[in-house]
């Protein structure tokens, strides 16, 4: 069995297996080349023989243990028929969605149709990936999803989208619900087309106090790892609730996933105790890999140590970020194999 399936399975691995959040991206040469070719960020993603080169393109640099789907999250709003473009230095930009009369704009019957090129790249990848490596798919949590949909964009208060889910939780969840049935089925089609395991990013997981953490975070994750075991038994689902600091365990316990992504501000003490849980996957400051040197070596050799003597898959604690040299990546990888 591959490494990265067993860890997730609840199997102990003498050497960690290793891959990295955003591993994919701009801080490859490479990458920025066949951008550059594509011409934008969406294309890349539609064109499954851009995506599938572009998730290709880490594990063979690099010989990680897992590919990510190069893909976006935001691609099931775009799917369920709202606008979406990524504006150079801007970030993406959605026409908004900003009260329950708007729902009907919502086409969820045309999801899968709108995303088969995904899945067409996800075949692909499946098909050229190192016989040692696994293919992970992902999507966004429902959550983070309405936060894009309801602001029209990134963030930082959050306030439309807490507008709306505080005044009116009504109408809220059932905009939560359109998303988990979407997520649910974007992410059985993935597995469909291949992805031996899949993971759940709920990027602004902590910007909510527990009331709604429980109804728009825990609620909707457990149904969509209900319904995928349900069609899927074997395929393990990794929950990234990021940022949810104390909330961390129940989420575990309440959703049951099958492991869980610790962000960089987990205290690896309660890492620890969450690996008596489930496995867990993380969680080096991404801005260590930025600066390398004995500063990310010290803090790797922190985290291997704690977490190494259970059911434990090496990670950043959230995506690489542009700034990244390469040839610390190389190292850490270099480190973990030890
Ligand atoms: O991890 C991988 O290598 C797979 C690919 C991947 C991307 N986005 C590619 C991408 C994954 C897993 C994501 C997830 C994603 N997308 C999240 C959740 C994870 C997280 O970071 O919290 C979120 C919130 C998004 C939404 C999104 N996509 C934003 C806010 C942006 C703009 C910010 C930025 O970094 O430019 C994107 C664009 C994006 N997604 C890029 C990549 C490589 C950069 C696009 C480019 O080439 O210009």
């Amino acid at each position: 069995m591959k490494s990265l399936v067993a860890a997730l399975r609840g199997e102990r691995q003498a050497v960690p297996p290793l891959w990295l959040m955003r591993q994919a991206g701009r801080y490859l040469p490479e990458y920025r080349k066949l951008r550059e070719t594509a011409g934008d960020f969406l294309t890349l993603c539609y064109t499954p023989d851009f995506a599938t080169e572009v998730t290709l393109q880490p594990v063979r640099r690099f010989g990680l243990d897992a590919a990510i789907l190069f893909s976006d999250i935001l691609v099931v709003p775009h799917g369920l028929g709202m606008s979406l473009a990524f504006r150079e230095g801007e970030g993406p930009v959605l026409e908004p969605l900003r009260s329950a009369s708007e729902l009907a704009r919502l086409e969820p019957a045309r999801l899968l149709d709108r995303l088969a090129p995904v899945y067409e790249a996800v075949r692909r990848v499946k098909r050229d990936l190192p016989a040692e490596a696994a293919l992970i798919g992902f999507a966004g949590a429902p959550w983070t999803l309405a936060t894009y949909m309801v602001e029209g964009g990134s963030s930082r208060e959050f306030r439309r989208v807490k507008d709306w889910a505080y005044r009116e939780p009504g109408s809220f969840v059932t905009l939560i619900e359109r998303l988990t049935e979407a997520t649910i089925a974007h992410l059985g089609a993935q597995i469909e087309a291949g992805a031996e395991a899949v993971q759940l990013f709920d990027s602004w997981a902590g910007v909510l106090p527990e009331a709604p953490f429980r109804a728009f975070v825990i609620e909707p994750t457990r149904r969509i790892v209900a319904a995928l075991k349900a069609r899927f038994p074997e395929v393990p689902l990794i929950g990234f609730p990021r940022g949810a600091g104390l909330l961390y365990p129940d989420y575990v316990a309440t959703t049951g996933v099958a492991a869980v992504a610790l962000d960089q501000h987990v205290p690896l003490s309660a890492a620890q105790a969450m690996q008596r849980q489930c496995p867990v996957q993380g969680n080096l400051d991404p801005l260590l890999l930025v600066l390398g040197g004995a500063a990310m070596d010290e803090a790797a050799r922190t985290i291997l140590a704690a977490l190494r003597q259970g059911p434990f898959i090496f990670n950043l604690g959230h995506g690489i970020v542009p700034e990244t040299p390469p040839a610390h990546v190389a190292r850490l990888v270099e480190l973990v194999r030890g």
